[in-house]
């Protein structure tokens, strides 16, 4: 990741999240790796518009002010705050991504803004947060989704470089039209359903409704301007 642009996504739901929150007008998100590092952080920091934003098991955290869900992070909850955000893998997939060139924030609902930033990548990094360590659909979707779009902004095509790249472009060509569909169906998609957010995943596949660019920037997260 060296060296290069990497691109985090997590579209169910921490990437789907920060760009609710951003465009909200959150001043910023601090990914965290824990939620001990992230409670600390928040009583460390100790102003008043600080918000501990914890998700585990797809649930707020007992204690926080915010969970993972999109929908929470509405203007009047989250503008001019600063958040601390701990979730169960897209705030480590994030401090992960670290030691790269830049590190983005993507999913579906701010898709336009992330293939502008790409249009002069000779290669870029489309790191999928996956769940729990293993793969995710929506992750691998979208990111094919994002490479379909490069092709049709730039008229280049995209050279995959491992069998990850390869299987993720053929994932996108089947939710270019109905990425709700393919959200649905997949296994996290189904379990946030079960479990009560089954609204969340119209908000995660809504193409281009966000159009704010994460950035990590000394370990805050803010709008690219
Ligand atoms: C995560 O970071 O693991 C996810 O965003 C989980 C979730 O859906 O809350």
């Amino acid at each position: 990741m060296r060296g290069r642009t990497v691109v985090v996504i997590d579209v169910l739901r921490a990437s789907t999240t920060i760009v609710a929150a951003l465009y909200n007008g959150a001043r910023g998100v601090i990914p965290s790796g824990s939620l001990e590092a992230a409670t600390e952080l928040v009583v460390k920091l100790g102003i008043d518009d600080v918000l501990l934003c914890a998700e585990r098991d797809v649930r707020q955290v007992e204690g926080s002010d915010l969970g993972n869900s999109p929908a929470e992070y509405v203007h009047d909850r989250v503008r001019d705050r600063l958040l601390v955000l701990a979730t169960t893998n897209g705030s480590s997939a994030i401090l992960g991504a670290r030691g790269a060139a830049r590190v983005l924030i993507g999913g579906y609902v701010n898709a336009g803004r992330v293939v502008e930033a790409l249009v002069n990548e000779k290669e870029a990094v489309l790191l999928c947060a996956g769940n729990n360590g293993g793969f995710a659909l929506e992750d691998a979707a979208c990111a094919g989704f994002l490479l379909r779009r490069f092709t049709e902004v730039t008229g280049q095509e995209v050279l995959p470089i491992n069998d990850g790249a390869w299987v993720a472009l053929e994932l996108g060509k089947r939710s270019t039209k109905s990425p709700l569909r393919l959200l649905r169906r997949s296994a996290h998609g189904r379990y946030l359903d079960e479990e009560g957010f089954g609204g969340d995943l119209a908000l995660c596949a809504a193409i281009d409704v966000w159009p704010v660019l994460p950035v990590l920037r000394d370990h805050i997260i803010v709008p690219l301007e």
